[in-house]
């Protein structure tokens, strides 16, 4: 493996390892459940896995609240099978990647159970601990995301300690030169083994501000806004040191060759310039959710490229993400025929792509009735829907009992799975939207290259028209987002490489062309 850009035309798949499958029986997916399907992420043609979180976890936050970063969480399997993980993968030249989450630990972790233990103990300063404001109450107005202050009161030491997060999930005190050593020997010891690099977790929130100024009220903020969302985290999130750690994380990934670092940041506020760094490079990847967020017309979504485009710094590459296990699925926020045309768009877009599993068999969010509700995030911050249990149900692999996800009690509803809706009844499919994952990948990978051109066309009529031009030859992808039939004229001749209807590949067109609704083509420009 000595391709360093294997990740910029590269396609990577998160897994979030509970939710895809159970290998022992327990309800609860597991590495062995990983190793088992590995031929499904060949079929289709993934060159990357990212795995959430494996360590040991109380699962507060499930996986995100670590209670000993070097080592794998029992109920997901063990250090021999993720040895063996690595090695599968790499034999079939995949990559792995894994979570790796800095910014907090679990409060069981036993560096936070000694930095409880006693104001003085050498542990103390690595988490965030502050004296009461003069009132008796936190030392300043700072926000958790799952709800209420981001101060929690020690009583026995009779300080407060912030979390970003759920008060089970202490923030470390990244200012602290021991931290970062430790945290950076977590990063080397799976680098060690073989992992290829990580998707950093809250990448951005490592450190907060010093003079601990309060967070400026939210003036989008209404009274439908979510509560953690009514303030603006502007000295609690996003802060400039949190930069130069970026570059710190870089520089020991860059110790070991051909390593990735792919990270969760808020590229909304001032874009993801920075965090690819200037000069010093920082991440590889800053994630885009671009396309998940925007509406879903051909000017919203022409301008969401255009916009994220301009604004990868000339030292970057751009990245698409279409699902995560923190957002709702694709396929219920655009529909089943729309999310044919988001897979089109993620894999001709230039750019690494990222799709999460499930978005190819077209997995919609799942109803998770209240008593079996699992994701704090919906549980503390109740009537705003921001629960995540719904993109989280299991991964439904073939039209049997809990769709074969597993033999026990799965640990979320598997929902109603309709007919055709299993990755064994669209693997001999043609028509399927799994089958068309795999024909855009084959495509991306035999067609388009990292060096080709990118060059929008006029939106017309609400069809979504761009190039790619290259030595590989010219490519236009054509979008149907007007919700009608529509005409657009290409001006070119085109043969059709891949369809959203497959009967349409093959199809010689010149000129004027028709698309149905909800219909994409990806066409090569002939000269004739
Ligand atoms: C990230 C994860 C999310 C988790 C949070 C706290 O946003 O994607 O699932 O809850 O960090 O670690």
């Amino acid at each position: 493996m000595t391709d360093a850009a294997w990740w910029r035309s590269g396609v990577i798949y998160q897994i979030a390892p509970r939710s895809f499958c159970d290998g022992n029986g327990d309800g609860v997916g597991d590495l062995v459940g990983i190793l088992q399907r590995l031929d499904h992420l060949e079929w289709l043609g993934v060159e990357g896995v990212w795995l959430c979180p494996i360590s040991p976890t109380p699962n507060r936050d499930f996986g995100y609240d670590i209670s000993d970063f070097c080592d794998v969480e029992p109920e997901l399997g063990t250090m021999a099978e993720l040895d063996e993980l690595i090695s599968a993968l790499h034999a079939r030249d995949m990559r792995l990647l894994l979570d790796f989450v800095p910014n907090h630990t679990a409060d069981v972790h036993p560096w936070f159970q000694a930095s409880r233990s006693s104001r003085t103990d050498p542990r103390r300063d690595w988490y965030v601990w502050c004296d009461a404001a003069a009132n008796g109450g936190p030392p300043n107005n700072w926000l958790g995301r799952f709800g209420g202050s981001a101060w929690e009161w020690d009583e026995k030491t009779g300080q407060y300690y912030y979390h970003a997060f759920l008060k089970e999930q202490p923030d470390l005190n990244w200012r602290n030169p021991e931290v970062r050593e430790a945290m950076y020997d977590v990063m080397r010891f799976w680098l060690r083994r073989g992992v290829d690099g990580f998707r950093v977790d809250a990448a951005a929130v490592l450190a907060e501000d010093d003079l601990l100024r309060d967070d400026p009220p939210n003036p989008e903020a209404n009274e439908r806004t979510p509560p953690p969302q009514r303030q603006k985290r502007v000295y609690s999130d996003d802060r400039p040191e949190t930069l130069g750690y970026m570059e710190e994380m870089r520089a020991v990934v860059d110790e070991f060759p051909d390593r990735l670092l792919l990270a969760e940041v808020d590229v909304d506020s001032g874009g993801p310039g920075r965090f690819y760094g200037f000069g010093t490079p920082r991440f590889h990847l800053p994630l885009n959710y671009g396309l998940i967020d925007s509406a879903w017309d051909a000017d919203s979504v022409g301008g969401a490229i255009d916009d994220y485009l301009a604004a990868v710094s000339p030292h970057g590459w751009p990245d698409w993400v279409i699902g995560s296990h923190d957002k709702t699925r694709i396929a219920s926020r655009v529909g089943q025929a729309r999310a044919r045309l988001a897979a089109m768009l993620l894999f001709t877009l230039p750019g690494t792509a990222i799709f999460y599993a499930g978005d190819e068999i077209g997995m919609p969010d799942v109803d998770v009735p209240e008593d079996r509700a699992r994701d704090p995030f919906g549980i503390l911050v109740p009537g705003c829907a921001l629960g995540r249990d719904p993109h989280r149900v299991p991964m439904r692999w073939s039209p049997t009992a809990n769709a074969g996800f597993t033999s026990g009690e799965p640990w979320l509803p598997v929902g109603d799975v309709p007919s055709g809706g299993t990755v064994a009844e669209q693997i001999t499919d043609p028509d399927s939207m799994m089958s068309l994952y795999r024909r855009l990948i084959a495509f991306r990978r035999s067609a388009l290259r990292s060096s080709d051109r990118f060059r929008a066309r006029r939106h017309e009529a609400g069809v979504l028209l761009f190039q790619r031009e290259g030595d590989g030859g010219r490519y236009l992808s054509a979008l149907n987002l007007s919700g009608e039939r529509r005409l657009v004229d290409i001006a070119d001749a085109a043969s059709v490489r891949v369809a959203t209807d497959r009967s349409r590949e093959g199809d010689r067109l010149y000129g004027r062309i028709e698309l149905r609704a909800d219909e994409g083509l990806v066409m090569e420009l002939v000269t004739d």
